[in-house]
């Protein structure tokens, strides 16, 4: 109930103010597309390159900023997570995004909220193995986010590749009325995934964390040569890895299944997937063999 307009944006706070702004798009337009790019905040140039795909699709494009609670594996992890809405509302306007919504844990799990979005097998491996719960926390986010916003089409990143499987999965088999696009993950200079996380780690951390893109692309060039033994492919990129990285996985798996892929599997494209901790700070890449 309290739809306030700041630098030409929309800043939303429950279904209702989502009513109300719907309404008078429809006022110009009789059935504007609307994209929606929901994040957790602390916006980064991954997650405006986003909004701004979100932009080529759709004549509106809401994003999100809300710290889900139930996709935290513990409670301190949730608690540090950086907060600043008004500069992210702003970075996220000055990328075409039309309105903010910025719910309270309230609006999305309303009291006494008892029913989650349960996750198949797609959710056993990689992260699903290592974060239990988490993905079910994505799920029922994402829907409730969905149900609530009424998008069209929603823009989410390949650096969580497995998040986007796992989304697009639900929008199947739910039926959800919502077209799901993905983005290839922004880079900083050096090859590092972007992530809201890095700013945690010291200089030297963010040096060792280079060596994971170091790592995949080099596994990629030996896969273009012809190597197919994925073993070995595993064992170079550990090689290539600084060790002072802790491997939380490293796995050569099926890209649509996510099942890790046996030797003698062999497949046209294998998703090369890692997540590492680098100065207890927990990062995550991918890259695909034999896409290009
Ligand atoms: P968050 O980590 O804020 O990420 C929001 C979106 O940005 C996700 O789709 C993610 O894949 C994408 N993203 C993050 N880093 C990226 C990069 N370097 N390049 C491209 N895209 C990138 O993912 C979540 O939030 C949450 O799980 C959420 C889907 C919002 C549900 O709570």
């Amino acid at each position: 109930m309290n739809i306030s307009s700041s630098h030409h944006s929309t800043l939303l706070y429950d279904a209702t103010d989502l009513q109300r702004w719907r309404e008078s798009l429809s006022s110009h337009d009789h059935r504007p597309l609307i994209g929606f790019v929901p994040t957790m905040g602390d916006l980064h140039e991954g997650h405006l390159s986003l909004v701004r795909e979100a932009k080529r699709h759709a004549q509106y494009v809401v994003v999100s900023l809300f710290v889900n609670p139930t996709q935290f594996n513990n409670a301190s992890d949730f608690e540090a997570y950086h907060r600043d809405e008004s500069r992210d509302a702003q970075v996220a306007v000055n990328a075409g995004a039309d309105a903010i919504f910025l719910p309270s844990p309230g609006v999305i799990y309303p009291s006494g909220a008892q029913t989650w979005v349960n996750v198949g097998a797609l959710g056993d491996h990689l992260c699903g193995a290592t974060r239990p719960g988490h993905f079910r926390g994505v799920c029922t986010v994402v829907n409730a986010l969905f149900n609530l916003v009424r998008c069209h089409i929603a823009v989410f990143g390949e650096k969580d590749y497995q998040q986007l499987s796992i989304i697009r999965q639900m929008t199947r088999d739910l039926h959800l009325p919502v077209k799901i696009i993905g983005v290839p993950t922004a880079r900083e200079s050096g090859g590092l995934a972007m992530s809201s996380r890095n700013t945690r780690l010291t200089p030297a951390g963010r040096r060792e964390a280079m060596s994971i893109y170091k790592s995949l692309t080099n596994a990629q060039r030996l896969w273009r040569e012809g190597e197919r033994e994925h073993s070995s492919l595993v064992e170079e990129v550990k090689r290539e890895l600084s060790p002072l990285l802790k491997i939380d996985y490293l796995t050569l798996c099926d890209p649509h299944s996510l099942q890790p892929l046996a030797d003698e599997q062999q497949t046209h494209t294998a998703l090369l997937a890692i997540a590492c901790f680098v100065e207890e700070v927990r990062l995550i890449d991918n890259l695909m063999l034999g896409s290009s």
